[in-house]
């Protein structure tokens, strides 16, 4: 393997990205996004060179509705998707949400694997048989790109599934799916899947196949890319692999690892690689998912060398032990950024440079802001700017913001605290006690803005290194069955804790508003 080889993706068969961070991830337990967020996440994937966005499920509320069109009409360059069960409500719905999208795609499925007819629909197979010619040809008579899926693809006999997709493609589906809905199958199985569809199924040539894997035995990146050898074009994945349960294939290993090795895998997208590192901090601001240190591409020591014989190694040529450039994935150099006496013109160029571009209204709040940390915090790195001006974008739509707080701890108990929130422009304090600083803060917004939710996850980090650090808190509440995460940062802990707790409920009022009005059932 040289270095040449490496870096050289541009030769090899074209692989469409499908990215459904929007959906099957914003789907996953406490990840939802606001409408603000999510044009935040689509604009930066349409930037990143995504083929085809996912924006969301139309039908399943009047908040996702929304947030496709919105999509649908900002987007230039990516295709926009919206989900659709095989029935006309949600097929006219999801066409009504695309209506304005430059290249509108519906992507309508329903199960075909045995357990899923007789327990979740409840349907004969020649019911479901019926169902995809009825679904797709209805799409079809909307838009020109409809992609068909399989659910639990990989659990369904494989001469129905044949009958599936050929049916899907004579009513005019040009992509079929075949996903691995319980991350199920191994690479050799999902290879062979798709070499033996494409060959059984008579018109299969008039449609590009597609992989949708899921992480539940840790095999979802492995699986895609196994997918792609037996043919499948196209891959549906998430930025830090988000999803249902144990997550979908990772946008970032998928990408990589094809260009990384072209040799062995020789195969292109679309994709700037660099912006990598932006998308994935995005998608863990928004969410409040924080990114497992470890993980592949984009966590925290994905390029860091501990051990002295790396280390040794590093030095004399980092090829030893990099097999990718920091650089080629948006990593930059740790750096002192400005210091208190930077003006807006260095601020402005130095969030151009972290791959953010605000509005003036943002970017004079984000500047505020970045001059109360400097003048608190002796060294401001870039991670600092990334977490404060995540946390703008994050808060900037909130219908309650922390304005002020003081706390009083240590061991004379009980502490205290004495908060004052801005509740839809009206100035409210209260002043709380409890067990501990956290539960008196807490106790105080309860007390502010009440509520029933539960407190689920309360997590701390640090940003940066050193005693001064910006501390990171991620909270979680459900209610109703709903959960959402919210996220502070700021250097004293204990303002990071509120603001989070806060976000969350900020988060946990727009659901209410924007609920699902229906129980969403199979079909
Ligand atoms: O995992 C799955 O089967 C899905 C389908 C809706 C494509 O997300
Ligand atoms: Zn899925």
């Amino acid at each position: 393997m040289t270095k040449s080889s490496i870096n050289n993706a541009q030769s090899g068969e074209r692989v469409l990205i499908f990215d459904t961070t929007l959906r099957d991830g914003e789907q996953s337990p406490g990840a939802s996004m606001t409408f603000e967020e999510k044009l935040e996440v689509a604009d930066l994937l349409d930037h990143l060179g995504v083929d085809i966005i996912e924006a969301g499920f139309p039908i399943a509320s009047i908040g996702d509705f929304e947030s496709v069109s919105e999509v649908a009409r900002r987007v230039k360059n990516a295709s926009v998707a919206g989900l659709a069960r095989a029935s006309d409500k949600d097929i006219d719905r999801c066409a009504e949400a695309l209506r304005d999208a430059q290249h509108p795609r519906i992507h309508t499925f329903i199960s075909t694997s045995p357990v899923h007819m007789k327990y979740k629909l409840q349907m004969e197979p020649e019911r479901v048989l019926e169902l995809i010619a009825a679904s797709v040809s209805r799409a079809r008579n909307r838009v020109a790109d409809v992609e068909w899926s399989a659910e639990d693809g990989t659990r369904t006999e494989i001469d129905f599934l044949c009958r599936c997709i050929e049916i899907a493609i004579n009513a005019g589906a040009t992509t079929i799916n075949i996903p691995d809905t319980v991350g199920y199958i191994t690479p050799a199985e999902y290879e062979a899947l798709f070499r033996t569809v494409r060959e059984r199924v008579p018109n299969s040539d008039k449609a590009i196949f597609s992989v949708h894997c899921h992480d539940d035995l840790g095999l979802a990146a492995a699986n895609s890319l196994a997918g792609v050898r037996g043919g499948a074009r196209q891959i549906e994945c998430t930025i830090n692999g988000i999803g249902e349960r144990a997550g979908n294939a990772s946008l970032e290993e998928v990408v990589m690892a094809m260009k990384t090795r072209h040799d062995a895998l020789p195969y292109h997208t679309n994709i700037d690689a660099r912006l990598l590192t932006r998308a994935s901090k995005l998608v863990s601001a928004v969410t409040s998912f924080p990114v497992q240190y470890n993980k592949a591409i984009v966590g925290r020591n994905a390029f860091a060398h501990e051990s002295g014989i790396h280390q040794d190694g590093m030095l004399k040529n980092a090829f030893t032990y990099e097999i990718m450039t920091p650089e080629s994935v948006g990593v930059t150099k740790t750096s002192l950024v400005m210091g208190k006496h930077s003006g807006r013109h260095a601020f402005r160029e130095k969030l151009k440079e972290l791959g953010y571009d605000l509005g003036e209204n943002a970017l004079e709040d984000a500047f505020n802001r970045f001059k109360d940390l400097a003048d608190r915090k002796k060294f401001v790195y870039d991670e600092d700017l990334v977490a404060l001006v995540d946390d703008e974008i994050v808060t900037a739509h909130d219908h309650i913001k922390v304005l002020s707080l003081m706390v009083m701890a240590g061991t004379q108990g009980p502490q205290s605290a004495a908060l004052t929130l801005d509740i839809d422009g009206e100035k409210v304090t209260h002043q709380a006690t409890g067990n501990g600083p956290v539960d008196a803060i807490f106790n105080a917004i309860k007390a502010l803005a009440p509520h029933e939710a539960t407190l689920e996850l309360f997590q701390v980090h640090a940003v940066t290194e050193g005693t001064d650090a910006q501390a990171e808190v991620s909270v979680r509440l459900s209610e109703d069955g709903k959960s959402v995460t919210g996220r502070g940062a700021d250097p004293d802990t204990l303002v990071a804790s509120a603001r989070a707790y806060v976000s969350a409920l900020n988060k946990l009022i727009l659901k209410r508003g924007r609920g699902k009005p229906e129980a969403m059932q199979a079909i």
